[in-house]
């Protein structure tokens, strides 16, 4: 099957699996990880296809809704593509991508080992932040049913993976707790470009936010 084949099958079964997902993680989410990350794959000469692939797959099975499974992400993605008779070298480096990518928790380094994989990461983190990661964040909170805010609360500081996942506190606190911390985070330099004009529009809004909170 050629490249071309491999990645328009695999749009057409990842759009068709995460459709309408009212979570943060629907089709498009994907869609832009994937602009963003060929627009960065370029800059940084990724191979593009990889980059492609990776980013339309990277969130095919989210372990926050599998019971913490992190394996079950990269192995829907390694059935899919082995039924696509994808070359063994290509899929490990996919499946690879898709286990390092996700954020583990304000103290826990995941450390991408090629530019692929630093560019995917770096677009999924792009689309956590800035005018869309705010929708995003609001989203999320309504979908677990969790309060805009509450000054009685503070950001909890998470020092593992399982106190990040067990967060349960008001949407602002997510700002603290890791959308703030994003900018600096990120593992290219075309990437932190785009990363500090978007945290700077989210910082404004958290302000605004918390100043309109006081009646001011
Ligand atoms: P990743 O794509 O790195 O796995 P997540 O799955 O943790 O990121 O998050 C998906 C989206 O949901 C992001 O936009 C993220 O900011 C948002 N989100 C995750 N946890 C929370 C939370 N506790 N409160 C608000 N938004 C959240
Ligand atoms: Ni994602």
């Amino acid at each position: 099957m050629s490249n071309k084949e491999i990645l328009s099958k695999t749009e057409a079964y990842v759009r068709n699996k995460l459709e309408g997902e009212g979570s943060g993680h629907d089709w498009w989410h994907i869609h832009r990880v994937r602009n963003t990350a060929l627009k960065l794959g370029e800059e940084e000469n990724a191979d593009l296809f990889v980059v492609g692939l990776a980013a339309l797959l990277h969130d095919i099975a989210d372990h926050k809704f599998h019971g913490g499974d992190e394996e079950i992400g990269p192995a829907t993605a390694r059935k899919w593509l082995t039924n696509l008779n994808a070359e063994e070298s290509l899929i490990n480096h996919v499946c690879e991508i898709i286990r390092d990518v996700s954020f583990k928790g304000a103290e826990v380094e995941t450390p991408m080992k090629t530019i692929e994989g630093k560019v995917v990461q770096d677009a999924d983190r792009l689309d956590a932040i800035g005018a869309i990661g705010i929708a995003r964040a609001f989203a999320y909170g309504g979908y677990k049913g969790r309060e805009l805010h509450n000054p009685d609360t503070k950001p909890a500081s998470h020092h593992s993976f399982d106190s990040y996942k067990k967060s349960t506190g008001p949407t602002i606190n997510h700002f603290y707790e890791k959308l703030f911390l994003l900018k600096d985070r990120m593992n290219t330099a075309s990437g932190r470009k785009l990363a500090e004009q978007r945290h700077q529009f989210m910082e404004e809004y958290v302000d605004r936010f918390l100043s309109e909170w006081d009646g001011k």
